[in-house]
């Protein structure tokens, strides 16, 4: 079956969604997410979740109707779905990215890059641009540069 990359974005109904609750929420996700041969990141902005998930088709919709129904999150917003052929996030079945919690050095990288609202990354409009940060996100994800920085 094709694999297809489903991008959305939506808004955390709890502005203080605890962080124990929110790390109970991604690993559940990437529990089921593994059954499903799913894959991909949530980033987390200040209030706005960005979501990438990559699998079967009719895995990744069906998912994403019941996401869509989630009450700890409203105004859910479809980015960009499209058949693929590699995936780019394939790294972990779901990985929780909190821009907020980030070390100095990527949170300063971020900043520089993108627009900033009341200290929180401001998730881009254009579709590029949503790329380019899920990307970046990857990249500091898969490898804490910035750790040997701080120890060297
Ligand atoms: C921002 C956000 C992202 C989510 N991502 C996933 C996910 O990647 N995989 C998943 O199984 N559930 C995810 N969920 C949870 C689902 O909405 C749903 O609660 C879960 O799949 C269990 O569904 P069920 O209670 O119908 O079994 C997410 C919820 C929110 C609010």
């Amino acid at each position: 079956m094709a694999n297809c990359r489903l991008i959305y974005r939506s808004l955390c109904s709890d502005a203080s969604m605890p962080n124990d609750e929110l790390g109970e929420l991604v690993r559940q996700s990437a529990e089921n997410n593994r059954a499903l041969g799913i894959t991909g990141l949530l980033l987390l902005s200040g209030n706005d979740f960005l979501q990438v998930l990559e699998g079967p088709s009719d895995a990744v919709n069906t998912l994403f109707n019941r996401i869509i129904r989630d009450p700890r999150h409203h105004d859910v917003s479809l980015i960009a779905f499209e058949q693929i052929g590699p995936v780019y996030f394939d790294e972990w079945d779901m990985h929780l990215v909190d821009l907020f919690d980030l070390p100095k050095q990527p949170r300063e990288l971020l900043a520089a890059k993108y627009s900033v609202k009341d200290g929180a990354v401001v998730i881009p409009e254009r579709l590029h641009e949503v790329y380019s940060l899920l990307l970046d996100a990857r990249t500091i994800c898969r490898g804490r540069p910035w750790e040997d920085a701080e120890t060297a």
